[in-house]
């Protein structure tokens, strides 16, 4: 059984820290002892969640689309920690875009961070995860896919592209020890989902859908990313699990 303490002092990096899921993850990993890493384009709005997370919250200002700047984030956890226990792949971009507006330039902003940017920060990362001991890669996906909710063609090509991904980098780096898993939230009331997207009749569906009969937040996935990364989920790998109070059964 895993105790809290095996995360104290260990290192994390979290994609698109600075609000949303992505801060929840932070700030669960941060109270449980890590050094956290993490960043996001918007360079105010990063210090100030850095400020707000802690003396362990590290932000460092990237746009992951851009492949030399995901090399630099990773660049900044080596030069600070010389290795990485865990590292959290959420950063992405849930754009509503109809098919017939889709264009090469679309497809291109999307996929270059939903999906790219997993593949290539887990590269950047590889060399200091096998120095770390926690040996953990989490990808956020969705259940959006699931379900084959429009207007989100482009988004879900790329976020279920995470499944084979996660899959086969489980498979490569399951002989070095190294676990990596998904996991795909459903409907979650974050400030901006709730800014831009939720009305009064989309609670009222969830409510109706959802096994768990509250509306989910973020502080209901980080614990589950927490679980995967620790070593009580130390038999499991290449999975997807759902966090949505009980939608969708997979
Ligand atoms: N919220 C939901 O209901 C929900 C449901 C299912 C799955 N998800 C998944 O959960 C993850 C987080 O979603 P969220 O709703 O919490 O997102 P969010 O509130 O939009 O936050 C996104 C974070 O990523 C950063 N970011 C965006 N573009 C970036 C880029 N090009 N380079 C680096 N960082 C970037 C943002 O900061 P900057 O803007 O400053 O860059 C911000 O910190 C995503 O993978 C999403 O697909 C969310």
């Amino acid at each position: 059984m895993f105790t809290a303490d095996e995360f104290a002092n260990r290192v994390a990096a979290v994609t698109g820290g600075s609000e949303g899921l992505g801060f929840e993850f932070c700030r669960s990993l941060c109270e449980l002892g890590c050094e956290v890493y993490f960043c996001a384009r918007h360079a105010e709005r990063g210090q100030e969640a850095a400020r707000g997370l802690g003396a362990r919250a590290h932000f460092f200002q990237a746009d992951l689309t851009i492949p030399g700047q995901v090399e630099a984030f990773a660049s900044f956890v080596r030069e600070a920690a010389g290795r990485l226990d865990y590292l959290v792949n959420n950063a992405a971009n849930d754009d509503r875009i109809k098919f017939d507006d889709l264009s090469v330039d679309e497809c291109d902003r999307m996929w270059t961070l939903n999906l790219r940017s997993y593949l290539l920060m887990s590269k950047a990362c590889i060399e200091l995860l096998r120095k770390g001991a926690g040996k953990g890669i989490v990808n956020i996906g969705t259940t959006n896919y699931m379900f084959g909710l429009e207007p989100f063609t482009i988004y879900n090509a790329t976020k279920s592209g995470i499944v084979g991904f996660t899959r086969s980098l489980a498979r490569e780096l399951g002989k070095e020890g190294i676990r990596v898993n998904m996991v795909s939230p459903g409907w979650i009331m974050t400030e901006k989902q709730l800014r831009k997207y939720v009305t009064a009749e989309d609670k009222e569906v969830l409510l109706r859908e959802q096994s768990v009969k509250r509306l989910i937040e973020a502080k209901d996935v980080a614990p589950v990313v927490v679980f995967l990364l620790s070593s009580a989920a130390g038999a499991v790998s290449g999975q997807n699990l759902v966090v949505d109070g009980g939608r969708f059964f997979q």
